[in-house]
């Protein structure tokens, strides 16, 4: 499989998601006719859905990488802003009996703004389309659950590995989870995500380890592998 399946709405989808995939065309479109037109039009009516299905496909492969050697079969994963899941749907094909727990916003804002969200309130995922996008590329049903973050109550149960790509304390801060996490890790837990500010990771965790140095990107982060809180 060289290709995730989409339709138009999931590949809409992950260009907000993942908006280093939108052609020079869709970037000067965003530029000349503002964010409202951008993200209700031009990133879903003017894309070539099959590539992005390639190239997303490209890019999760990537990302799975930086990921791997947290990876083995059995795990219990909490997946926190995942987008439409390329990377778990990855993990759970070459990592037997992976379960999957995702926690999602359920809304894409009307004018998408990316940065630093304050207060949280930019999203854009649909999560009817995440589990679409999961089945349709045969990730096993019993194999995942979704929770919105604005209306489900959360997992409760333990994790092996929490994984959270360019989402929290990326774009909102981590602090939103720090306690949900406690209650849902222990100290041998892999918590792994991207910020902009490793060193005060250090002062959080027993262990961080930075495990991808993104310059690239919006603003330039690392992404942290970390265990142990602390307190
Ligand atoms: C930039 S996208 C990254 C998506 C994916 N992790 C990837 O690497 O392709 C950030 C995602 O975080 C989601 N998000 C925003 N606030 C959230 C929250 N409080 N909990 C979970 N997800 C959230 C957004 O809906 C969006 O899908």
């Amino acid at each position: 499989m060289e290709v995730f399946k989409v339709s138009r709405n999931i590949a809409h989808l992950i260009i907000l998601q993942r908006i280093e995939l939108a052609s020079p065309f869709l970037t000067r479109a965003r530029r000349l006719f503002g964010r409202y037109l951008f993200s209700s039009f031009f990133s879903k009516y003017f894309i070539n859905i099959s590539e992005i299905g390639h190239k997303y496909y490209l890019l999760m492969q990537n990302e799975y990488k930086f990921i791997e050697n947290f990876l083995k079969s059995g795990q219990n994963i909490l997946s926190v802003g995942s987008g439409v899941g390329g990377l778990e749907l990855l993990v759970s094909k070459k990592q037997s009996n992976t379960k999957v727990s995702f926690i999602e916003k359920n809304y894409i804002s009307k004018k998408v703004k990316y940065g630093w969200d304050y207060k949280n309130l930019e999203a854009y995922n649909d999560l009817n389309l995440l589990k679409e996008f999961l089945l349709i590329n045969h990730m096993e049903p019993k194999s995942f659950k979704i929770f919105d973050f604005d209306k489900d109550e959360l997992p409760k149960e333990k994790f092996d590995l929490i994984i959270s790509l360019y989402s929290l304390d990326f774009h909102y801060n981590f602090e939103l989870y720090s306690k949900y996490f406690k209650q849902v890790s222990n100290n041998e837990t892999i918590i792994i995500f991207d910020t902009i500010r490793p060193e005060f990771f250090k002062k959080v965790f027993e262990e961080v380890n930075i495990i991808k140095t993104d310059n690239n990107t919006l603003h330039k982060s690392k992404r942290i592998a970390c265990r142990h809180f602390i307190n």
